[in-house]
């Protein structure tokens, strides 16, 4: 069985639910305390055992290209006045070789997706949205990954959300239970309310073999005028088994403002630098 060491980024997505900032400032760059969104999911992918990663961007997103790149300067500066730890951190982010792509217009995740499928050929690989960070013991995608490994089939990374929350998500209808993993007979994109066939929502985490980029050329258009990616999964799940795993971890949405601002204040207070004076101000503003 070949070995997932690619994965693919999508962040070619407008940001609507995050204007008037994401006109000129990519969602993915929007950071979680110090860090851009993307630099937490570029450092699970790595974490996971990814080689080479390929981002899908678009029009407006040239800040994520200069953010994994050298900046020569900044660097040269920091180093002048001794500033050795911000200068370990800013070479961090451009020690990572990434590779990009550009969607010309957003016609969907699905889309975005099949934008990549020369740099991944004919091998198994991963999807990470660049908008979902996952905090956990085992990095999520690893914990796919080792999923992979079991089944040699494409796994679809799961957790439970309540009842009013199913038509936000691709849900899936599980069949058979293996602890964590399920067997699938139906991915559904976004349900009507009341319609769900669980509460078990995908949660920007996969792992696909490439026979998923036969449906994805079809580029049918689905729910809300998109090309989804639910869709091709649907399709891939009538010639091969598809399974989905209930990962462990929290998985931030930071693509929305109250998730942005929840994620914004966990890390905070799980930051030693802030956490105090964090904890101080949130109850003065209780009071
Ligand atoms: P979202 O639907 O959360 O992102 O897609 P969006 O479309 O930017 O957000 P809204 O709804 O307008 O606020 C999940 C991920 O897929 C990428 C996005 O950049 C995001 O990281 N995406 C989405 C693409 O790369 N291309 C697309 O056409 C759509």
């Amino acid at each position: 069985m070949k070995k997932v060491k690619k994965a693919i980024i999508p962040a070619a997505g407008l940001g609507t639910r995050f204007l008037p900032v994401t006109k000129a400032m990519p969602k993915e760059m929007l950071p979680i305390v110090d860090k851009p969104t993307i630099q937490y999911i570029v450092e699970e992918a790595i974490q996971s055992g990814i080689e080479d990663i390929i981002i899908v961007t678009g029009k407006g997103k040239r800040a994520i290209e200069d953010h994994f790149d050298n900046s020569i300067e900044l660097e040269q500066n920091l180093l002048e006045k001794e500033k050795f730890s911000l200068l370990e951190e800013v070479q961090a982010s451009s020690k990572i070789d990434i590779h990009y792509i550009r969607q010309k217009e957003p016609l969907g995740l699905g889309h975005a997706v099949w934008c990549a499928r020369k740099f991944i050929g004919n091998e198994p690989f991963a999807v990470l949205l660049g908008d979902d960070i996952v905090e956990a013991e085992t990095p999520g995608l690893k914990q796919l990954i080792d999923q992979y490994e079991e089944v040699g089939s494409s796994v679809i990374g799961v957790q439970t959300v309540p009842n009013k929350e199913t038509h936000r998500y691709g849900i899936v209808d599980p069949i058979v239970q293996n602890g964590r993993r399920h067997e699938v007979k139906n991915f559904v994109e976004k349900p009507a309310p009341g319609t769900a066939p669980s509460n078990l929502a995908i949660m920007g985490r996969y792992v696909f073999t490439p026979e998923i980029f036969m449906f994805l050329e079809e580029q049918q258009v689905g729910t809300g005028g998109e090309i989804q990616l639910t869709d091709a999964i649907q399709k891939l799940n009538k010639i091969q088994r598809v399974f989905a795993y209930d990962f462990e971890g929290i998985r931030h949405d930071v693509g929305e403002k109250f998730g942005f601002i929840k994620t914004t204040i966990d890390f905070a207070l799980k930051n030693k630098e802030l956490k105090d004076e964090l904890m101080e101000y949130l109850k003065q503003v209780i009071k």
